[in-house]
């Protein structure tokens, strides 16, 4: 896909590609959101909106001495491998590994992304997605998380470049700073990535969990019969839907897998409309194959326990080559 031209007009470039009342709707809300909790999406009460909320966390942890513990463990990332077998995927394609990234909040890690950055810049991957959430608040200036992803960039090595889409705590007027950097934003959109002399067909649609302003359908309008699809959305709660629309690989993040989780992983919240086992890792829904990543970085409290933050590397193999 080729990238778009910087917009001179904005609202028209935005409803251009992702539709008119998404755009419309999304700006709204957006406006609204920095006092609101209550979303349009499948999540409606966003307690991660609530400042009293993060404090109470922050402080139950500095009072219970688990604070430094936590924010240690915030920069504990790990490097995740998943192997995942899609029908209809070319010979050509095996081995293709994709590098997700995900909920990385990117201005709010304790050492300025350093250890994130460390961890990135030694990967090599054929193709990088990033599946929302890059700022820390919901509201307030998006120019450090701007600052910071274009340093991500850097680090990234994928021979077919970055894609991404916005999360719930992104606003639209990101759009623009990111394509500067080099992130290609599907805005409900999708395209075709050639490899190899093969294809598959990738679509990105806006943040169903608290805007739900996706659009799944203007998102696939341009695939073709046959090539299997890999579904970008921030958060699982388009499963039932996207499996009806034959998507082979569904990616996303947004529950952190629980960021602050009982022991063996369990979260104790998940924010999100979904079967608690999509909250976090692989799964399956009819015929499509799912994956929900725990996220890069933190929302609201700066801390993880039993919950490691995570980078994912997946790697698609055709039916028949075996896992
Ligand atoms: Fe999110």
């Amino acid at each position: 896909m080729n990238r778009n031209p910087l917009p001179h007009d904005l609202y028209s470039f935005l409803a251009r590609r992702m539709g008119e009342k998404a755009v419309s709707q999304r700006l709204r809300m957006q406006v609204e959101h920095a006092s609101s909790w209550f979303g349009k999406g499948f999540g409606h009460i966003h307690l991660e909106n609530l400042d009293t909320f993060v404090n109470f966390v922050d402080t139950t942890l500095r009072l219970s001495g688990m604070r430094e513990w936590g924010r240690r463990n915030s920069l504990d990332f790990r490097i995740e491998k998943n192997e995942v077998s899609i029908p209809g995927l070319a010979q050509e394609l095996d081995g293709f590994r994709i590098l997700h990234l995900t909920d990385i909040h990117i201005d709010g890690f304790i050492d300025g992304g350093e250890a994130f950055f460390s961890t990135i810049a030694p990967l090599h991957c054929d193709l990088c997605v990033l599946t929302g959430d890059y700022r820390l608040l919901t509201h307030y200036s998006h120019k450090p998380s701007a600052i910071g992803m274009s340093r991500l960039v850097t680090k990234i090595n994928a021979t077919h470049g970055i894609y991404g889409i916005l999360g719930n705590h992104d606003f639209l007027e990101q759009v623009p700073a990111l394509e500067e950097s080099g992130v290609r934003v599907l805005l409900n959109e999708g395209g075709i990535i050639r490899h190899n002399g093969a294809e598959f067909f990738i679509a990105g649609v806006d943040d169903p969990h608290f805007y739900g302003t996706h659009d799944l359908k203007r998102a696939l309008r341009s695939r073709l019969q046959g090539i299997p699809t890999i579904l970008l959305s921030h958060s699982p709660e388009l499963y039932a839907e996207a499996s009806a629309l034959s998507v082979a690989l569904y990616l996303c993040g947004h529950t952190h897998g629980g960021q602050i989780c009982l022991p063996g992983g369990i979260p104790v919240i998940t924010h999100a409309a979904c079967p608690r086992y999509m909250a976090a890792g692989r799964w399956n829904y009819g015929n499509m194959s799912g994956y929900t990543s725990r996220g890069a970085g933190c929302s609201g409290v700066q801390a993880r326990f039993n919950c490691p933050p995570e980078i994912t590397i997946h790697t698609l193999r055709s039916k028949g080559a075996g896992l």
